[in-house]
């Protein structure tokens, strides 16, 4: 089993990879004799595979607690009724977490965690590849308003982060693919000899080929680590982590989140913002082109099909929380696997990529 470690400055924990990892993990030795475990799941993850949390966990006290699949699940109702369920088993402050799922499972369980009596332990065990190299790593919680997304939450570490790849086969194709747009990511914004193998290597990718996956997996997780520990509370250089996003989020907005999952989203809004580096003469046109090759052999779109105003999209960009002083800051490539932040990007130029995708 593949471990990496995080170290923040109040806080050290592990991400352990690895097939079968849950059994390997040994959550079955951990001291939960005495403690209260609440695994929190959705009905699809509890269907295929909540029996083997139950069979590794030993502790007399074990609670489940299954909620419908779904973003809109990750709301401040669910928020309150996991607390109340809490409140009413008496759960105290030894208690302990286990978020069983997918990102909205490890969202609104590092939430409540985070929450309850000023805060508990919470095992994040993403079955998602979206969620094994992104949503579980980094400490960020949140649930969603009818305002806007991920708008209500906070930053909290979890114990141990357990990536079994072996829970990843039953992922449907497009799950799986929206996790490898964030693979490629990582890559493109800071490790050009990852983007090289991940070129070499996607077809065992895409086969879930189990040594394939798990390396891609540490090495993603090893390029949010190195990341997120520079910047843990996103002042700087985790907005690097954004590359695309800003393009990505306003799609979503603006398809109603009912059309791209986010991964989809995000692999268009990196074609579009390689684009927009190429025609800043940032990178050159074998390097915009070397990533949409990538996309495409992975079987992600690299273009919307869609005909958005222009004004609205920018006007959607602009909403973004990453923004500073009305300006549209975005990330962009200097060099295939180097991002950088700008902020004074002309908006004609924005409106032309927005046009042609
Ligand atoms: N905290 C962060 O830093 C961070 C980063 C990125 C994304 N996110 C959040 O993550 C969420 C998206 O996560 P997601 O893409 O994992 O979505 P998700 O949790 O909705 O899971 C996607 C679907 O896959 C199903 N599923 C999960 N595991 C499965 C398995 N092993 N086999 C079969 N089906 C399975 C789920 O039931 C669900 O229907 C969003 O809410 C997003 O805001 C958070
Ligand atoms: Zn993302």
């Amino acid at each position: 089993m593949d471990r990496v470690k995080v170290t923040l400055p109040d806080k050290d924990y592990e991400i352990l990879i690895g097939d079968g990892a849950i059994n390997l993990a040994c959550l079955k030795d951990k001291p939960f004799e005495t403690k209260k475990i609440l695994v929190l799941t959705d009905e699809n993850v509890a269907k295929l595979h909540i029996n083997k949390i139950k069979k590794v966990i030993r502790s007399k006290h074990y609670y489940e607690y299954i909620i419908k699949s779904g973003e809109e699940q990750k709301s401040l109702i669910n928020f309150e009724k996991i607390l109340e369920f809490m409140l009413t088993h008496q759960f105290d402050r030894e208690s302990l977490i286990i978020a069983l799922g997918g990102g909205v499972i490890g969202d609104l369980g590092g939430f409540v965690a985070s929450c309850y009596q000023r805060g508990i332990g919470v095992f994040q065990i993403p079955t998602t590849l979206l969620a094994q190299v992104d949503s579980s790593v980094g400490g960020k919680t949140a649930v969603n308003h009818s305002l806007g997304k991920n708008m209500i939450g906070t930053f909290h570490q979890p114990l141990e982060v357990i990536c079994d790849i072996s829970l990843l086969e039953t992922l449907p194709k497009r799950e799986f693919l929206s996790g490898i747009a964030e693979i490629i990511k990582y890559g493109v914004i800071g490790d050009l000899n990852f983007f090289c193998w991940l070129e070499e290597n996607i077809d065992l990718l895409l086969n879930r080929n189990h040594l394939a996956l798990k390396y891609a997996i540490k090495r993603s997780c090893e390029n949010k680590r190195d990341i997120v520990s520079e910047d843990e509370k996103e002042q700087g250089k985790r907005a690097l982590l954004n590359f695309g996003h800003t393009f990505a989020h306003a799609i979503e907005n603006l398809t109603s989140y009912n059309t791209w999952l986010h991964g989809e989203a995000v692999s268009i809004g990196m074609c579009m913002a390689a684009e927009l580096s190429n025609n800043l003469g940032m990178i050159n046109q074998q390097s915009n082109t070397r990533l949409k090759n990538l996309l495409a052999k992975s079987g992600l779109p690299t273009r919307s099909d869609s005909t958005f105003n222009v004004d609205e999209f920018i006007t959607v960009m602009s909403l973004d929380k990453k923004n500073t002083n009305g300006q549209i800051n975005l990330i962009l490539l200097d060099a295939l696997g180097k991002a950088v932040k700008k902020s004074n990007t002309p908006k004609n130029m924005i409106s032309e990529v927005i046009k042609s995708y």
